[in-house]
């Protein structure tokens, strides 16, 4: 998977200029069932694949790629293994948020030069195809960003990894590639990963919530939106806020027993198509009430798309200056409530969609009241 640079920055400017999203990997229980969820429900397609019987004995990973979204989901062959570990204690869960640099050695040293905890030092893979530089740091949690140079690589994904021999044939949704990342962290920790993310990655601070935004009755959080300098890469931070019930960050850090990824928001340019084709293949959404829709084009104005439509698949929308996005949420993709996908299509709007926070934190206490953990 060769891939040209598209770092618009004065590397003199931003010391650490990023492309995008390489790819986020999963550690799961089961990797083979997984990849066949998302490619026969999701439309991804399988194009590399390691494990046993392309000479790696520890681990099977399963690489998975739509538009320009990579997922690699990986499983253990050991119970001793640190994937068997981290699948143990967290459930299915993401364990690497690689970001694609032209530059890993440089990335590397100027993050663990501003205060990162070194996870790899930048090290050469090579096959037939080439040679990558991969170097790693700690972000929260256990979650770990990848620096991932590949410019000069042009096998199907990493070296180790082999065009897969099996291959289902799968039908696209539509998504196109990672519009953010959301972590949640401990209470009275967001500041400090923002933080982190300003100082050691050079992010700067693009919005803030604080609980009188995203508040509902029982619950409330916090939220930080921090992006990379070109805006290719934004990773909102949540903390759970005082509420008179338990928010839906604690349960999903009781759950994955610590700060972890809560949503992975991926963008499509037709999103009526992409959720009616999500939805007809089993895919479960969060639910808005009906009422929802009765005064929408009074808050939003004029938009392209039929209301009815919007409506019948239960799609969001908000506006904010610059125009506007429709959204969408999943149920958590484990049976713990940990992780869960956001789809969104933007039409102008650059914000999050904050006019929807209340009625989307409603529906998700609808959730954790029939889960036992409001
Ligand atoms: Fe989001």
């Amino acid at each position: 998977m060769k891939r040209e640079s598209l770092s618009t920055l004065d590397p003199q400017v931003d010391f650490l200029p990023l492309n995008g999203t390489d790819h986020i990997e999963f550690f799961v229980g089961n990797a083979k069932q997984s990849a066949y969820y998302y490619q026969m429900a999701w439309g991804y397609e399988l194009i590399a694949y390691a494990g046993p019987e392309t000479g790696v004995r520890d681990k099977a990973s399963y690489v998975l790629k739509q538009g320009k979204i990579v997922l690699i989901l990986t499983t253990a062959m050991e119970s001793d293994s640190e994937i068997a570990e981290h699948v143990k204690l967290h459930g299915d869960g993401v364990k690497y948020l690689s970001l694609w640099v032209d530059d890993a050695t440089k990335s590397y040293e100027e993050t663990i030069k501003r205060g990162a905890k070194s996870f790899m030092e930048p090290t050469r893979f090579e096959d037939e195809n080439g040679y990558v530089i991969i170097s790693a740091i700690h972000t929260y949690g256990e979650t770990i960003h990848k620096f991932v140079e590949r410019s000069n690589y042009n096998g199907p994904f990493l070296p180790g990894y082999e065009t897969p021999s099996h291959k289902i044939e799968t039908t696209p949704v539509g998504l196109k590639h990672i519009d953010h990342c959301v972590g949640n962290v401990e209470l009275g920790r967001m500041n400090e990963w923002v933080k982190f993310y300003e100082d050691v990655l050079g992010f700067k601070l693009l919005l803030t919530f604080d609980d009188e935004d995203i508040s509902t009755e029982y619950s409330a959080l916090m939220s930080k939106v921090v992006s990379n300098g070109n805006g290719y890469v934004k990773f909102p931070i949540n903390e759970p806020a005082d509420g008179k019930k338990k928010s839906q960050i604690e349960e999903y850090l009781d759950f994955y027993k610590g700060a972890g990824v809560q949503h992975i928001a991926v963008a499509t340019d037709n999103i009526l198509h992409t959720i009616g084709e999500l939805r007809k293949r089993g895919i479960e959404f969060l639910y808005v009430p009906d009422t929802y829709y009765d005064d929408l084009l009074e808050r939003v104005g004029e938009i392209k798309e039929d209301l009815e439509e919007l409506k019948k698949y239960n799609i969001l929308v908000d506006r904010d200056d610059e125009g506007y996005l429709l959204q969408i949420f999943t149920k958590p993709v484990e049976d713990r409530p940990t992780l869960f996908f956001e789809i969104i299509q933007r039409r102008g709007a650059q914000s999050f969609g904050k006019g929807n926070f209340k009625a989307l934190f409603e529906s998700i206490e609808r959730e954790q009241e029939r889960r036992g953990n409001l």
